[in-house]
């Protein structure tokens, strides 16, 4: 199989990037992963790129020229598909359109309910029975484009913000990987 030359952007944890780089050394895994990039410099997942030398930038995102310098990297490491896990800027319409229908996130909620911030408390404060993860096509809408996959997770009583999160997130690592085997048709 010919791999796709893959980056992942970050913000925090990354523990999504950590399961992506994990399947990605499985050679029937569609992609390769070559970059990383992250808005903030103290990321934690920023150990998963470092530990697994994977090359990594860090990108300011109020500097005026941050896209330009972004756009000549991705274009330096080939890249041809792009994977949000867990970065929580928003890419600029003209980054988009550059990459259009090569950009996917994933976000923690049932899409189309509950885009953007704050998920899991918004979704516990409205006493829903039911939240789950969407991987989906990144377009110039937030978090509002096509659908790939999406897991259902139940909610309980007990359930507070944090243990919703983990829940999610464990879901979030199958499901990742799948939506990504899907786009290539896998
Ligand atoms: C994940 O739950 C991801 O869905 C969410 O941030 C977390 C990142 O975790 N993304 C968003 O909320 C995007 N709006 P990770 O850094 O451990 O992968």
């Amino acid at each position: 199989m010919v791999k796709k030359n893959a980056c992942i952007f970050i913000s925090g944890a990354g523990s999504n990037l950590n399961n992506l780089i994990l399947r990605s050394r499985d050679y029937t895994f569609p992609i390769n992963i070559k970059l990383v990039i992250s808005n903030n410099s103290r990321a934690k997942g920023l150990n998963y790129a470092k530990k697994n030398l994977i090359p990594y930038k860090i990108i300011n995102t109020h500097s005026r020229d941050f896209e330009h310098k972004l756009l000549k990297d991705l274009k330096r490491y080939n890249i041809s598909i792009i994977c949000l896990a867990g970065y929580m800027r928003i890419l600029s319409k003209n980054f988009i359109k550059k990459f259009k229908g090569k950009i996917l996130n994933i976000h923690p909620s049932l899409l189309p309910k509950y885009k953007g911030l704050n998920t899991h408390q918004r979704v516990l404060n409205n006493k829903e029975k039911y939240s789950g993860c969407t991987v989906h096509f990144v377009n110039a809408r937030l978090d509002s484009g096509k659908i790939i996959l999406q897991k259902k997770v139940k909610i309980s009583k007990k359930d507070t913000e944090i243990s919703l999160a983990k829940k999610i997130l464990v879901q979030e690592h199958k499901l990742y990987p799948k939506a990504i085997l899907k786009v290539f048709n896998l």
